[in-house]
């Protein structure tokens, strides 16, 4: 236990924040006992830091779930359930698998974050969603301490939305989550963007997980900054789901507006496009900007604040919405 801990190095933004109190848990019974000694203060659960914009110092306690472990639970002729503890890096996971031909998740290279996040927001790329794979998790109480189970079907899992994000917000610590991966025939999803393209100028003929996870990766490159270098959570934005009747009235006025089919007479517009086209793409305010390669993207230069950020973001929605009525909604966890 540490107080008034920076928490500079456990968000990827990189932006400055301290802790009164810093508990970093390896197992359940460290959740629980933290849970308990600190009932009465303020508890923020911290995982990979990766989806998250610290605006100002934290009064009580930053609980970072450091838990790991993978293990085969089920094995079975054509399929796997692997059990992945909160703790471990997502991308190490998606590499593991790769080592051991489990496929499913290669679409999901690269994607900050760890384990235990990654159902609160069903992380998604390139076709594919956490959901696709999931088979379960287990989840602590905060109020009761008890361990439960969530199936696929109590997660309420949608486009970056789960039932942890919302009607159980705050309520549960995700302790372990299981997945479901192929062993062989794997499903390859190779429709989603420039994947069929990239494996094409590789010269890949026969693709397999591991070719898949390769493009990915380079489409990604490409495009994302690595936190590493450049400070940033992903996404800040969500793509924005509109009615049909709204996409078409903004494709009069643009007519190269991409717009994607989400649901019965709904549409999914692209965030980054609104942005780019708001001229904010490549914008820079002090340390705090809009990237360069991917408009979706806020990126801290160097010593820009959290709230430097969240102003910017602000400015940016203000100005999408005069532009083209559109509201967008962060997808970022803003504290
Ligand atoms: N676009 C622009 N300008 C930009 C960026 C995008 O015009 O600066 C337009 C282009 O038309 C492009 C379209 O937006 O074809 C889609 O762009 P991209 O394929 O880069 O995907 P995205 O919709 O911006 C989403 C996810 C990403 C995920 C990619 C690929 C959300 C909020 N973001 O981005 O997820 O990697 O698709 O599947 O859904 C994340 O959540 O942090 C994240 C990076």
């Amino acid at each position: 236990m540490q107080q008034n801990k920076s928490l500079k190095a456990f968000n990827t933004f990189g932006v400055e924040s301290h802790a009164e109190w810093f508990v970093e848990a390896r197992t359940a019974d460290d959740v629980w006992s933290c849970l308990e000694t600190f009932r009465d203060k303020p508890i923020m659960v911290l995982g990979g830091g990766s989806n998250l914009l610290l605006t100002k110092d934290l009064s009580g306690v930053v609980l970072k779930i450091s838990l790991k472990g993978i293990a085969v639970v089920q094995d079975y002729e054509n399929h796997v359930v692997l059990e992945v503890q909160a703790g471990e890096v997502w991308h190490d996971v998606v590499q593991y698998c790769l080592e051991q031909d489990y496929g499913g998740i290669e679409n999901l290279a690269l994607i900050p974050g760890q384990m235990g996040t990654a159902p609160i927001q069903n992380i998604g790329a390139y076709g594919v969603e956490l959901k696709d794979v999931f088979d379960s998790c287990v989840a602590l109480n905060r109020n009761t301490g008890q361990k439960e189970v969530f199936n696929l079907d109590d997660c309420h899992f949608g486009y970056r939305e789960s039932v942890f994000k919302n009607e159980l917000k705050n309520q549960f610590v995700i302790l372990s989550v299981r997945v479901r991966l192929t062993k062989r025939q794997h499903e390859l999803k190779l429709d989603y963007g420039s994947i069929s393209e990239v494996l094409q100028q590789q010269g890949v003929k026969n693709p397999g997980i591991r070719q898949v996870a390769q493009a990915v990766i380079a489409i990604r490159q490409s495009k994302l900054p690595d936190p590493k270098i450049l400070g940033n959570s992903g996404s800040f934005f969500k793509n924005p789901i509109v009615s049909e009747a709204e996409v078409n009235r903004l494709q009069g006025l643009y007519p190269d507006l991409p717009s994607y089919q989400a649901g019965n007479h709904l549409k999914k517009i692209p965030a980054g496009w609104l942005i780019q086209h708001a001229g904010y793409k490549g914008y820079r305010q002090g340390d705090a900007g809009v990237h360069e390669n991917q408009a979706l993207v806020l990126v801290n230069y160097g010593e820009a604040t959290g709230l430097e950020i969240k102003e910017l973001a602000q400015t940016i929605q203000d100005k999408v919405f005069h532009d083209f009525g559109i509201k967008l909604t962060p997808e970022v966890n803003i504290i």
